[in-house]
């Protein structure tokens, strides 16, 4: 194993299930390659971690340093230029998803991440990048069928707003 890289068995977690290997493995059942899609978002926004490869249940991916958005102790000893930073550029990444084509997607379909939360997005050398790739998939927007996760999405963004306070971490 590279040092440069960081290696996840997606077999081992507790989420792991038939659907979650299905979708980075099976794309028979899918009609496209998992790998080729998300390498493609990589290109559309490279703050997504880049994934090198996918060996059986293992994807091997670049290995950042820094530390995850949920670390309040790391965070407050940021200026507050690079906390609105971070804020900035967390909103700008979920916007992104909305923004990218293909033509494996639908007019109502999304390539999204399914699990954006601060646990989720890092900050390494100055950078703010999303991690946890596997959650990526394509989704509906359609309100009836969407597996769209707002919710996380809407908490992450009061929490974001925590940074900038004052006493933020008192
Ligand atoms: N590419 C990476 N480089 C360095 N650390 C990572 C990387 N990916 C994940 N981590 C670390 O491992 C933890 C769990 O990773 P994650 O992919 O979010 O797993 P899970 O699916 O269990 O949430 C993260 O919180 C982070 O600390
Ligand atoms: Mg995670």
């Amino acid at each position: 194993m590279s040092e440069n890289e960081f290696h996840k068995k997606v077999e081992d977690l507790p989420q792991f299930n038939e659907e979650l290997y299905n979708r980075i493995h099976n794309s028979k059942k899918y009609g496209y390659n998992w790998l080729d899609i998300y390498n493609k978002y990589h290109i559309h926004d490279p703050r997504v971690i880049k994934v090198l490869r996918i060996e059986d249940s293992t994807i091997i991916m670049e290995k950042l340093t820094g530390f995850t958005l949920d670390d309040t102790q790391k965070l407050r000893q940021l200026s507050i230029e690079e906390r609105r930073y971070i804020v900035n550029e967390v909103i700008d990444i979920y916007n992104k998803q909305f923004q990218f084509k293909d033509k494996i997607l639908g007019p109502r379909d999304i390539w999204a991440h399914g699990d954006f939360f601060l646990q989720n997005l890092m900050y390494s050398d100055g950078q703010v990048r999303l991690i946890d790739p596997e959650s990526f998939g394509k989704r509906s927007l359609e309100l009836q069928e969407t597996n769209m996760r707002y919710g996380k999405f809407f908490e992450t963004l009061t929490k974001l707003m925590c940074f900038l306070n004052q006493s933020y971490g008192d």
